[in-house]
Order: C-alpha cells, then structure tokens, then sequence
C-alpha cells in the first residue's frame, strides 16, 4: 500500500490516529465541506434522508454523525423523529452540539460511541444512516453486521459515500482533483498535513460500487439498491435489514 504523510491509511484507521486526525479538523470542517463540493454535499444530504421511507415517530441513527449535518437534515424532514448521534470522537460531537444549541434543536442525542461496538439493544432503530463514515471503518464486514444487529427488522440503511469513477475522462479528472486540488486545499486552511490526503487515498482505496453492495448483501442486507449523484462521485446505497 502506498504511503501517505506516516503511515498508510489503514494503520491511521487502525492505531487511533484516525480519531486524532478528526479531533484536529474540527474547526475546519463544515466550511471544507461546503467550500470543496460546492455545497454540493448539502444535497447530498438531503436525498440521503428523502430516499428513506419511515414509519410514523421514527428512531433513527445516524452513525459517524460528525457535526451533525444529517442528523440535523433527519429532523428537518421528519419533525417527529428521534435520533441518537453517535461518533467516536468528542470534539466533532462536541461542535454539532454547538449547531443544537444556536438552533434549539430538540430530537438529536449525541452519544459518543465506536461503529463496531454500538452501546445500543439489538433491534433498536427504524433507520441507520451513515455518511461519508463507512470508508473510515477498519474492519468493515464487521460494522456492517453491527449496524445490522441494532436495526429492527425492515429497517432501513442508508449510506452515502465517495465512489471513484471506474473508467472515462472524469476518472482521470477526479484522480487530479483528490491527488492535487483537495489535499492542498486542506493543508492550506485545516493545516492538518495529512488529513485531506488520507481523505483521498481511503477514496481510492474502496471499493467498486458493484463490490459494495454484495459485501451490503453478504451482511445480511436486502433490497441493495444504489443511486448515483453528481456524475457518480458521490454514491446513495440503501438495504433492508431481512
Ligand atoms: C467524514 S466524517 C462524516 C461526518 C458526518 N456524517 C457528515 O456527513 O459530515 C467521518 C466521521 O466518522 C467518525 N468515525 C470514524 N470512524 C468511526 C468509528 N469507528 N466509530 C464511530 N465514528 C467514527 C469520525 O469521527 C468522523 O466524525
């Protein structure tokens, strides 16, 4: 594998620098966000939550919830949901609570918690949404049973994650933009040095869309569906849990 800044990505994801690396672009975050997708990642957001389908006073969690972005987007499409928020790091909690304090935002729990341990009863929640998260994850056969294991039966995943394009000219021009653009980018307004060229490589480093969703299935998932956005570099898959 290759190597970026001190060790490759999935050592970063392995011994912890991972949480400390997302405790160090906290400040940064959201304006990144927006800046570097155009605000496109707003909408990316929005159809995440309006591909769901719900029952009445839904529970949802919303895994790798960071600043709270879906979460926040939950509860403007569904009033009467009540979500638990749950990240491993502090700090990117501790910002989406900031964004709950200046909005009154009742509905959103922020719970600190790891992917593949979830502090939750099996069979809790309606829906699980992760976005931009399940790229992070180590060992993600495992996660995908342990979201699996809190989901009633029925209930839905939805995940929204960077694809990278497979073949065309918008392969070669998103391999430009991750490799150059975004990791300088990054460095110059987080100063993070290797932050945002992780964030390239774990882009790189997933896998097809196709192979997605049979791991989707193999984690016991049905109804694996996949919707593609923004010229495909983005990626909406949803499952049933059976
Ligand atoms: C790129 S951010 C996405 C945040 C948010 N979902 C959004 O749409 O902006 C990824 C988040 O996943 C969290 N994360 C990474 N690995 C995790 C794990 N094993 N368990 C819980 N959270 C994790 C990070 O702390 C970070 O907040």
């Amino acid at each position: 594998m290759k190597e970026k800044g001190n060790l490759p990505s999935w050592e970063i994801q392995r011994d912890g620098r991972l949480e400390e690396m997302f405790a160090g672009i906290v400040p940064w975050y959201d304006f990144l966000n927006r800046c570097l997708s155009l605000r496109r990642d707003v909408y990316w957001r929005r159809e995440l939550v309006q591909g769901l389908s719900l029952p009445p006073r839904p529970l949802i969690l919303d895994l790798a919830a960071g600043t709270l972005d879906v979460s926040l987007e939950m509860l403007r499409q569904h009033s009467q949901a009540r979500v638990a928020a749950a990240d491993f790091s502090l700090p990117m909690l501790r910002q989406g609570q900031e964004k709950l304090n200046r909005q009154g935002q009742g509905g959103i729990f922020p719970i600190a918690g790891d992917a593949l341990a979830l502090p939750f009863l099996p069979a809790t929640f309606d829906a699980l949404t992760i976005a931009f998260g399940v790229r992070n994850l180590p060992d993600r056969p495992a996660a995908l049973m342990e979201m699996r294991r809190v989901l009633k039966p029925g209930g839905m995943l939805a995940i929204l994650e960077f694809i990278p394009p497979e073949r065309g000219w918008l392969q070669k021009a998103y391999e430009l933009y991750l490799t150059r653009l975004l990791p300088w980018v990054g460095r110059v307004f987080s100063r993070h040095a290797y932050a945002y060229a992780y964030l390239a490589e774990s882009i790189k480093n997933f896998p097809t869309a196709g192979a997605f969703c049979r791991e989707l299935q193999e984690a016991g998932f049905r109804e694996v569906r996949q919707r593609r956005l923004t010229f495909g570099v983005v990626s909406l898959f949803y499952g049933e849990k059976s």
